[in-house]
Order: C-alpha cells, then sequence, then structure tokens
C-alpha cells in the first residue's frame, strides 16, 4: 500500500519533564541500530516538547503535542498556540481526543479551527474519532464518525491529504477492552469510504488511519494485520519503552 504506517504515544498527563526526557532517550535508544518498519511518533505534554525534540534522532522518533489552541494568539491564559508547539520543532499534534471532547468541551467547530491552526503552522494533526459504548451498542458508531469527520471535512483536499485519522472507540482507551480486528478493520474501511466520497478514492488510499484503544504487543500484530489499519494511537503502552518497541515491532 502506498500509505505510511505508524504507531504514534500519546503520554497524556503523565511523566515530569525528567521522566519525559529519560522515557525519550530510553526509546531513540532502543531505535538506535535498527531502521523500524513504521513511522515512530511520540506525543508529549507541552512543557516536554521542547527538551524532547532535541534529543531524539529526527529521522526515526517525531514528536508532536496532545492539543493545542483554537485560536492564533493574544489574551487566552493558559492556552499554547499550534505556532508555539511548531517553534518547539515539534511537527505533529492530536486534536479531538476523546478525553478532551469529553472533559474540555471540545465540540466538532472547534476543532475545525484547531486543525486549520495546525496545517496553518506547518503540524500534522492526528484527529481523533471515536463512538462512546452506547453508541456502539445502538449501532451507532459510523454516523457517530461520520458526524465527527465535520471538522476536517471542510478542509482543502490539499489540506486533508496531510492529516492522519485515528480511530479510537471510546470504550475501549484505558479499559483492557480492545476493539477486536474485525471491528477494527470495518469502522476503518467505513471511515476511508467516506473520506472516498469527498475526496476520492486517491486521497483515501493515502490516508493513514490509526487504530487506538488499549492497543499492547500481544494485540498489535492482528489488529495491524488488517488492510485498512495503519498503525496505532498508544496510550498506557507507550509510557513504557518495551511495551511501545513491542508495538512497533509488529510492524
Ligand atoms: O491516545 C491513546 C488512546 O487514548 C489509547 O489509550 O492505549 O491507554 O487505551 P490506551
Amino acid at each position: 500500500k502506498m500509505r505510511k504506517n505508524i504507531v504514534a504515544g500519546n503520554w497524556k498527563m503523565n511523566k515530569t519533564l525528567q521522566e519525559g526526557i529519560a522515557l525519550a532517550k530510553e526509546l531513540n535508544e532502543a531505535l538506535a541500530n535498527e531502521k523500524p518498519n513504521c513511522d515512530v511518533i511520540i506525543c508529549t505534554p507541552f512543557i516536554h516538547l521542547a527538551s524532547v525534540t532535541p534529543l531524539v534522532d529526527a529521522a526515526k522518533i517525531g514528536v508532536g503535542a496532545e492539543n493545542c489552541a483554537d485560536k492564533a494568539s493574544g489574551a487566552y491564559t493558559g492556552e499554547v498556540s499550534a505556532e508555539m508547539v511548531a517553534s518547539t520543532g515539534a511537527k505533529y499534534v492530536i486534536l479531538g481526543h476523546s478525553e478532551r471532547r469529553a472533559y474540555y468541551g471540545e465540540t466538532v467547530a472547534i476543532l475545525e479551527e484547531k486543525v486549520k491552526l495546525a496545517l496553518a503552522n506547518g503540524l500534522t494533526p492526528i484527529f481523533c474519532i471515536g463512538e462512546v459504548l452506547e453508541e456502539r451498542e445502538a449501532n451507532k458508531q459510523n454516523e457517530v464518525v461520520a458526524a465527527q469527520m465535520a471538522s476536517v471535512f471542510s478542509l482543502s483536499a490539499e489540506d486533508f491529504s496531510k492529516i492522519i485519522l485515528a480511530y479510537e472507540p471510546v470504550w475501549a482507551i484505558g479499559t483492557g477492552k480492545t476493539a477486536t480486528p474485525e471491528q477494527a478493520q470495518e469502522i476503518h474501511a467505513f471511515i476511508r469510504s467516506i473520506v472516498a466520497d469527498k475526496y476520492g478514492k486517491e486521497i483515501a488510499d493515502n490516508t493513514s488511519i490509526l487504530y487506538g484503544g488499549s492497543c499492547k504487543p500481544s494485540n498489535a500484530k492482528e489488529l495491524f494485520a488488517n488492510p485498512d489499519v495503519d498503525g496505532g494511537l498508544i496510550g498506557g503502552a507507550a509510557l513504557k519503552v518495551a511495551d511501545f518497541k513491542g508495538i512497533i515491532d509488529a510492524f
């Protein structure tokens, strides 16, 4: 296939600066003598970015933020802009994570602004979508993810082709309850089909769609073996190099 396989870590709100530096160094060393069969990205808290970016071999490990502001600059106390993220050397930003949607009120419209600002500042958004358990039980997952995709369906084809998608069923995040490979493949294929409807088959075929939610070394291979699953967005297992490396090695 043409599109990239990617394993991206999301550290969430874990690790002091010193611990984060140690984790990044350890991962860099673990990858020193080999070329992974996928792109590797680590997304860290804002305060780690400027320290971690120069520590890792940029040819092997990309660095990203976990969020950015929906405004370009100004009187927004406590916020961090896409421009500031890019100024650290970071290249990626996770946007629309279900925790941001659920706990910080991020809507389709807010996320549309964030995605546009990220792209305008040269960052690659890792845009997350996914349904909650109730919606899955009501068999509404397709319409939920289709509605969430409205944040990125206003992009030009050129801009859309720069983004990475991550499907994360909320019921699988941090729960130990992974989607089955069949469930992942089915909805990833659906997501690719709506991208094709909007932007055409070529762009759809070139879009990497990652799976997230209790992905571990023990289940990564069977998830990544599916034709429409192009890697993973990894939470808990990204905090230990042995686990994260085990997932990278699933490719
Ligand atoms: O962004 C990562 C996901 O929320 C998955 O988290 O691997 O801890 O389930 P998890």
